[in-house]
């Protein structure tokens, strides 16, 4: 964040200091799923104890900063993303004590803590919706309620995750929004009171030493004034358009920027923003905007939606990809800063999507590459390192997740069946990713001691850290030299992006470009062997070769035939 701050508060941890403001620029984030990370006390869900078990592995790995997915009290119908209080932990995850021996953990092995900041919504049994739903005072508009027949939703607004974005509440004898599962209601944002109340918290959780704040969904958090009906027709939830980057969002933003995270010099924030543009992601993060230091966009993980959205798998192409690719880098090219990803919680596993589960080490480590040399601060998501897959689901009740089966229940009621729905339930789900973490090759994948609260994908005899560490051309070693040339070489932190060979159906290539050496990145994103042919513009015959998945030898960069997934990159003399 800028340092223009007053008089920073001090924390009361260890916090590990930056070598510049925009540290972040040239960290590498790994995110943890704790439901999914590591067991410590044989329940099937993994929890903060089981966290710190694992922090010599974390720390081999070598990120610079952990993003912890929510650990805080929560009736988990979303998986913690509905909180009932933002400062206490569940006790499902382990206690404060238990939370600052991680920070501390952490902060000891050099690397910064960012907390999940779910301020869009709480759950429905947060205190504030309970006393809000009985319209007591200071709470009776601390949601988005209307009135009217029981029957009938103020507006033909949709659910992310399916079904009306409305439910009627027999208590108070009105209308709630939640833009996502009717236990996750909208705060409303309009009304000064809830806005001091989440900064209070955001103050108390930095206070506690934090490192920054991923903030979910952070772009939907003003609505349209009058809740107008939405275009049936247009992209996305009907609505979306009164929500998305709504009109008080950077008013907002700038509020809490002023109110809060100006006062601390070392932190991130990251936002989370469904829907976002290229433009409205540069009021964000660029100068003079926001003050927010990155966004994550969606663009990219669309690729793969057709026409009908969500259940429509569509056969997306190179060509398709890369311009969106290529339209974001350039887009913040000038101003502005990305999270880069092609994993996380909510996304299913990047070999399985965008590789190929039978090139598994060369795809894995081809897109990682493509992760790590992008313009943007590169995520790695727990197994991305390993190559975990996507899960062969094939029955109903090993799904877990809110929106999978919202949805799903939602085709069930018009009268399709689940053998119908099967194939693309199981290429989208966000279940996919949440499947424990492989650690070695026994039953529960030593995820667990006792019944894992989601199954463990049977390929955990292949794919897993134990074997990972031992074998020196694993993907996890692979990681390791990605996240060092990245470091080593500032052309792939903040060089200019030119997209290289930009109609070829199959190798993507770019160079890095800084005043004191360039890089050039060439991938094969296809199983078969594929020409690179360096443009004549590009100035340079040999390169030094930073990385590959596969053995090289030549230094002639001219052109030359890639292997199936094959990656390199180079440095340009
Ligand atoms: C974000 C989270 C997702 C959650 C949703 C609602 O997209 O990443 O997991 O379900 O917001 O909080």
């Amino acid at each position: 964040m800028g340092t223009e701050s007053s008089e920073p508060r001090t924390a009361t941890a260890t916090t590990v200091a930056p070598e510049h403001d925009d540290w972040w620029k040239d960290a590498v984030v790994y995110q943890i799923y704790p439901k999914s990370f590591n067991d410590s006390d044989g329940d099937g869900i993994g929890d903060i104890r089981g966290i710190i078990e694992k922090l010599d592995y974390i720390k081999a790995l070598g990120p610079d900063v952990v993003w912890l997915n929510p650990v805080y009290a929560s009736p988990e119908h979303d998986n913690g993303y509905d909180i009932s209080d933002y400062r206490r932990i569940n006790p499902q995850y382990g206690t404060m004590q238990d939370w600052e021996n991680l920070r501390d953990g952490l902060h000891d092995h050099s690397i910064k803590l960012i907390m999940d900041l779910v301020v869009n919504h709480t759950s429905d049994q947060h205190e504030w919706f309970q006393q809000s739903r009985r319209e007591e005072d200071p709470f009776t508009d601390y949601y988005i309620w209307r009135d009217g027949n029981p029957d009938t939703p103020p507006n033909n607004w949709e659910s992310i995750f399916g079904g009306p974005a409305w439910s009627y509440d027999d208590e108070r004898e009105e209308w709630y929004l939640h833009l996502f599962d009717e236990s996750q209601p909208d705060l409303n944002w309009d009304n000064p009171r809830v806005r001091e109340e989440l900064y209070d918290m955001m103050h108390w959780w930095l206070e506690n030493g934090i490192d920054g704040f991923r903030m979910d969904v952070i772009n939907f958090i003003s609505k349209a004034p009058g809740l107008p009906d939405g275009d049936p027709d247009a992209d996305g939830a009907i609505g979306s358009e009164h929500f998305i980057d709504g009109p008080n969002v950077h008013t907002y933003l700038q509020e809490m920027h002023r109110e809060v995270l100006q006062h601390y010099d070392e932190i991130v924030t990251i936002g989370e923003m469904p829907g976002v543009t290229v433009d409205e992601a540069r009021r964000y993060t660029g100068t003079d905007g926001d003050g927010l230091d990155m966004v994550f966009h969606f663009d990219h993980v669309g690729i793969d939606h057709g026409e009908h959205g969500w259940w429509d798998v569509y056969d997306w192409d190179l060509e398709e990809l890369r311009d969106c690719i290529s339209t974001w880098q350039t887009g913040l090219q000038e101003d502005g800063w990305e999270g880069v990803y092609l994993n996380n919680h909510d996304q299913p596993r990047m070999v399985s999507r965008f590789g190929d589960e039978n090139h598994h080490y060369a795809s894995a480590t081809m897109l990682a590459t493509l992760i790590h040399t992008l313009r943007g601060t590169p995520f790695v998501y727990q197994g991305e390192e390993i190559g975990m897959t996507n899960f062969p689901f094939d029955r109903e009740d090993q799904f877990r997740d809110v929106a999978t089966l919202n949805r799903l229940h939602e085709k069930k009621e018009v009268g399709r069946t689940f053998a119908e729905l099967k194939d693309v339930l199981q290429y989208r789900s966000r279940d996919n990713a949440r499947t424990p973490m492989q650690w070695d090759d026994s039953t529960h994948a030593g995820f667990t001691d006792g019944e894992p609260w989601i199954p463990v994908n049977p390929n955990h005899t292949d794919i897993n850290t134990d074997a990972a560490l031992t074998d020196s051309d694993s993907i996890f070693h692979y990681y390791t030299d990605l996240f060092q040339i990245r470091k080593q070489h500032d052309a792939l932190v903040n060089g200019r992006y030119e997209v290289l060979m930009e109609d070829d159906p199959t190798i993507y290539a770019y160079l890095r470009e800084a005043p004191e050496e360039s890089a050039l990145v060439i991938l094969n994103v296809s199983p078969d062997p594929s020409l690179f042919q360096l443009p004549e513009h590009v100035d340079a015959e040999q390169g030094e070769l930073l990385l590959s998945n596969y053995d090289v030898t030549s230094a002639g960069i001219d052109g030359f035939e890639l292997q199936p997934f094959e990656a390199r990159v180079y440095r340009l003399q």
